[in-house]
């Protein structure tokens, strides 16, 4: 697949000098820089907020795909649309209210995204998906990075594609979790166009990116 993009998630960065990470895996090759934002609540993890977001802007070209786990995410839409955030994409179970949601952050002029957990089924995204730019498939409970893919996602990437291509929408079907070259062919025959990569994008530190990329790449060519 050609034009495939890898969505390194810097969870799997080295923290201690985040900035120069987010700058090395452009260079390298990445299409995008996921960032996953946890709160302690919706999963089980704390990571960053909107200050962190912002001081890496000026880091990458690229564009910054912001992954919320938080909820409630509402009011914190804002501050990540205007701290460099280009796609923002929330969980249904974060808020009681989606298609306001995802108004909120078209309004915002960003790009909005749904994510699915695996136990959550496609048609969460069914009434919606005129508000919706890109979709996000968790192949692993959201929370950390290094799990292992679940192959139970795939026929859901599937169920999606067909979704996508009857809305007559230009949307990313995005896959997150345990992504590496051995599991991103079945994610792209699924129907996947993006890629997210933590471990497998950052493992080996900076003199590995441009080779951890190119194998992404390469398996699914
Ligand atoms: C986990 C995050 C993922 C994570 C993926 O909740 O949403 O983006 O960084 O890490 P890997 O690629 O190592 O599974
Ligand atoms: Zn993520």
């Amino acid at each position: 697949m050609s034009n495939l993009l890898i969505s390194p998630s810097i969870l799997s960065a080295d923290f201690a000098k985040l900035g120069e990470e987010v700058a090395d895996i452009t260079t390298a090759g990445a299409d995008m820089i996921h960032i996953d934002v946890m709160d302690g609540h919706f999963v089980p993890n704390i990571t960053i907020g909107p200050q962190v977001v912002r001081a890496l802007r000026s880091y990458s070209d690229k564009p910054f795909d912001v992954h919320l786990m938080i909820a409630p995410a509402d009011p914190y839409l804002e501050a990540f649309a205007q701290a460099g955030a280009d796609i923002i994409s929330i969980h249904p179970e974060a808020g009681p209210h989606l298609h306001r949601s995802l108004q909120t952050i078209t309004q915002l002029g960003k790009k909005a995204g749904v994510v699915l957990n695996p136990s959550t089924h496609e048609t969460a995204i069914e009434h919606v998906i005129d508000c919706v730019d890109l979709i996000l498939v968790m192949s692993i409970n959201p929370g950390f990075g290094g799990q292992t893919f679940l192959p139970s996602q795939l026929p859901k990437i599937a169920a999606l594609r067909t979704m996508i291509d009857r809305s007559g929408r230009k949307i990313l079907l995005e896959v997150d979790g345990g992504v590496t070259p051995e599991t991103a062919r079945a994610c792209i025959d699924a129907g996947a166009d993006t890629l997210v990569a933590g471990t497998a994008a950052f493992k080996g530190g900076p003199s590995a990116y441009v080779a951890n990329l190119a194998a992404l790449k390469a398996a699914v060519a």
